[in-house]
């Protein structure tokens, strides 16, 4: 009999492959293809006319404006910049800002806020079920299941069609048990663009209130669908009807400092000391995984947001990146009756309706890079690009 110590260790040598997330894998499959005429409509970035990403000019203000005025870089503490996070919150929270139940941190962007609003269910309710429509970002349920909770997906979109399963949806819901949590997508819809109408959104947080649903929503393009009101309908509305409410939110693309990594989370319990103590765990959660957010995108951030004329210009600078992409949706809306449902959607994503193989082939012989799910980035080419991108998709559903 082998005693404890003869048994084989196991070691890194025992380690599966992993599946590496499809987005990360596409960006680095487009940037080793050589050919210069190439579109990368993998990754959610937004691009403007040219074909670029640029730093909105107002963020390289208040980056100046960090550099020369910042006296310290000594520690802030896990809730990172607590300026940041009280600025957002009438941004986000709305009328519901000054609510002392719901507090807030600052987050290394919304996948940080995600994985801690998902952290804090786990540690109150290890067997709450997580609801989630599908598709959805592709890290949504790696995440859910990273802090062990039980992830449960329903249909949310018909992709032929460009529709939201709606019933499907609100079925799927009701299935939930008191406690288990719902994961929305507060606006502009990834991967799909298929955001919920009003009506819907009343709908869906009705059957969250009847089952004791906790409403999880993950906000992460306010300002690119309709504007920063209209877009935070669901976030408001959830806010309004259910004592227990969870918010991640990312300034990532709103002010598009993506690799800077700026979000938060807001928390909602049904009273300040519960919050207090729910915040106190999310905060030893922090601790635990990266003890304190970077603070540069935030800090410029809430340099913008302290200030009424840099303000002023990040909205409009947030309005234009808005326009762009409303604008680009009704051209490929107008191109082809296929592409129709694209003008009724938001954000910077679309679905079509390919194969995998479509798609493969898309890459191969016009070297269009875009998800194998058909996800593409509305605003991921140039202006001068369009025409040859609507031919080549256009081809491909013909075919
Ligand atoms: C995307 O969906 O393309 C973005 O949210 C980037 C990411 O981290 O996946």
């Amino acid at each position: 009999m082998l005693t404890q110590t003869q048994t084989k260790a196991r070691t890194l040598a025992d380690l599966p492959p992993v599946e590496t997330d499809s987005l990360l894998a596409l960006i680095a499959l487009c940037n080793a293809d050589p050919r210069p005429e190439k579109i990368d409509v993998g990754v959610g970035v937004f691009r403007d006319g040219a074909g670029n990403t640029p730093i909105l000019k107002v963020m390289k203000e208040a980056e100046q404006r960090l550099v020369d005025t910042q006296a310290t870089k000594a520690y802030l503490g896990v809730s990172g910049d607590k300026r940041f996070a009280d600025l957002l919150r009438p941004i986000v929270l709305g009328n519901h800002a000054d609510d002392d139940r719901i507090a807030g941190l600052q987050t290394p962007g919304g996948c940080g806020a995600l994985r801690l609003g998902f952290e804090l269910i786990a540690t109150a309710n290890p067997t709450a079920k997580v609801l989630l429509g599908t598709p959805s970002w592709p890290n949504h349920a790696p995440i859910v299941r990273g802090v062990g909770l039980e992830c449960v997906e329903y249909p949310y979109y018909e992709r032929g069609q460009g529709i939201i399963r709606f019933e499907d949806m609100i079925a799927a819901l009701k299935t939930g048990e008191p406690g288990d949590v719902a994961l929305l997508h507060g606006c502009c819809h990834n991967p799909t663009g298929a955001d919920l109408s009003e009506d819907e959104w009343r709908e869906t947080i009705e059957a969250v209130v009847d089952r004791g649903l906790i409403p999880f929503i993950d906000i992460a393009y306010q300002g690119f669908a309709r504007g920063l009101e209209e877009d935070a309908f669901g976030v408001r509305l959830a806010l309004d009807r259910c004592e227990e409410v969870i918010v991640a939110q990312s300034c990532d693309k709103n002010f598009s400092c993506y690799r800077d990594r700026v979000g938060a989370l807001f928390v909602k319990s049904g009273s300040k000391s519960v919050t207090e103590t729910a915040m106190a765990h999310v905060g030893q959660r922090a601790r635990e995984m990266w003890s304190m957010p970077p603070d540069h995108g935030a800090a410029a951030a809430r340099i913008i947001l302290d200030d009424p004329e840099l303000r002023e210009r990040w909205l409009v600078e947030l309005t234009a990146m808005r326009d762009r992409i409303n604008s680009v949706r009704q051209r490929f809306a107008s191109a082809d009756p296929r592409l129709a449902f694209i003008g009724r959607q938001y954000g910077m994503f679309s679905m079509l309706p390919l194969s995998k193989d479509q798609v493969l082939k898309l890459r191969e012989d016009h070297a269009i890079y875009m998800a194998d799910s058909g996800r593409f980035n509305v605003v991921g080419m140039g202006d001068d690009q369009i025409d040859r991108f609507i031919g080549a998709v256009t081809g491909a559903l013909a075919a």
